[in-house]
């Protein structure tokens, strides 16, 4: 092949391949949605990013006016990054009246008719409340609609958001009332601040939702100024509990999306999201059983253009593991989730250190020394040994590695029950 015509099939073979979803009937060009959040606000907003190229959006939550505080941000770094990884926030639902946010979608959905818009509602918690606002947004032609059950701070001090998510029997009356008029998909958006969230999806799917969509932010305090003494946001000398959000919360995230995908009683589609900022986490919720995935932090600080990367590097994985569209591999690690009592204790791996690699540090040999089996050795000359009858293969001395490549967990033959 000459450089071209190899360029060329490459390209074709990318074209080939299928990004779109398709649930409940609503057909998205790709997986990738716009979280409710600052971002969804303004029709200029969600115009920009259809154009960039999303999928899909949810709007801000809206139905009660407020009014926000400030500052309503505190992130919290990686360790060794400048870039913020995860935030907490203070901030309310659309502080815009009902009215002016039913515009806002009106205008959306004229311009990108075809990229899907959900309407994220919240309204006192009254059958004719939620009626009432139901019928108003979807006048405007929005494809769906998410019920914000999970909003951490603030608005369950009045009796919504969260307070809903964490009560089965209002979930599900909440969701019956706002079905009982509903003639797009509804979405439940549920709290991970829960003890457990399967109990409250069957809620919702009882209730009549047409889909999950999960994690909102998870409940915290995220930081106190050592000088002042005072908690972190601090509006005017006192604080509140916040919503964390950012990677952070992926682990979270995804252990609650697969609950929800394995709970053999739901069976709903699910708007995965908490933590996603690249096309690798965004495989791994459509693994765990995400039907698409929604983002809001990642897009906070690194912008819309961020869906350029998601879309190609999801195309190209999908190429390289003979994928032809995303029902090819959703669901795919299901499977491999059992009950850790179902683990084989007979499996076990051995730490090996590569030791031209070994800079020395002792990271490993004092991981090992304080919190596992000492089976490190280390000295100058030599640098950090492993102790095969000692080392459990517990794993600490390669996290604790600064090189990615020094330390390998090898398999070791089948050592028998213990
Ligand atoms: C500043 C901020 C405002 C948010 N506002 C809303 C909201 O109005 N309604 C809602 O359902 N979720 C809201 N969320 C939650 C996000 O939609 C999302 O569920 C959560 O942040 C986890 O995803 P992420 O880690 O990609 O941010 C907000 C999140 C942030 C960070």
């Amino acid at each position: 092949l000459t450089f071209d015509a190899e360029n060329r099939y490459l390209l074709e073979k990318l074209m080939a391949i299928d990004i779109s979803v398709n649930f409940c009937g609503i057909k998205s060009p790709n997986p990738f949605w716009l979280a409710s959040g600052p971002t969804t606000q303004f029709s200029w907003q969600l115009c920009r990013a259809f154009e960039c190229g999303w999928g899909g959006a949810v709007s801000k939550t809206f139905g009660i006016r407020t009014k926000n505080v400030s500052p309503r941000y505190l992130a919290t770094n990686l360790r060794y990054k400048e870039r913020f990884s995860s935030i907490s926030n203070i901030e309310l639902i659309s502080q815009e009246s009902q009215e002016k946010n039913i515009s806002e979608l009106y205008k959306v959905k004229k311009v990108y008719p075809k990229n899907p818009l959900f309407a994220s509602l919240m309204v006192e918690n009254t059958k004719k409340t939620w009626q009432e606002v139901v019928k108003k947004v979807q006048d405007v032609g929005i494809d769906g609609i998410e019920l914000n059950l999970s909003c951490p701070h603030g608005m369950p001090e009045r009796g919504l958001g969260a307070t809903i998510g964490q009560d089965p029997q209002l979930t599900r009356i909440t969701c019956e009332w706002v079905k009982e008029v509903a003639t797009v998909p509804v979405f439940a958006k549920l709290t991970p601040n829960v003890t457990d969230i399967t109990k409250i999806a069957i809620a919702a799917k009882n209730g009549g939702a047409d889909g999950i969509s999960l994690i909102n932010t998870v409940s915290c305090i995220a930081g106190v100024d050592l000088d002042t003494l005072k908690p972190l946001p601090t509006v005017g000398g006192f604080s509140t509990y916040g919503g964390y959000s950012g990677t952070g919360i992926k682990p979270i995230a995804l252990g609650m999306v697969t609950k929800i995908a394995k709970s053999a009683s739901l069976n709903l589609p699910i708007s995965g999201m908490g933590g996603i900022s690249c096309w690798q986490d965004a495989v791994k919720f459509i693994l765990l059983g995400a039907t698409n995935v929604q983002i809001c932090t990642a897009v906070m600080e690194d912008g819309f253009e961020i869906i350029k990367d998601l879309k190609d590097g999801i195309s190209k994985w999908m190429e390289e593991k003979g994928y032809n569209s995303i029902e090819d591999f959703r669901g795919k690690s299901l499977e491999f989730i059992k009950p850790l009592s179902e683990l084989d204790t007979t499996y076990r791996v051995i730490a090996k250190i590569d030791s031209q690699k070994c800079i020395r540090c002792k990271r490993c040999f004092l991981a090992c020394t304080n919190s596992g089996n000492g089976a490190v050795e280390f000295s100058q000359q030599e640098g950090a040994k492993v102790i095969r009858e000692k080392c459990t293969g517990c794993g600490l001395c390669a996290i604790v590695c600064p090189l990615s490549d020094c330390i390998t967990l090898l398999p070791i033959s089948r050592v028998g029950k213990r």
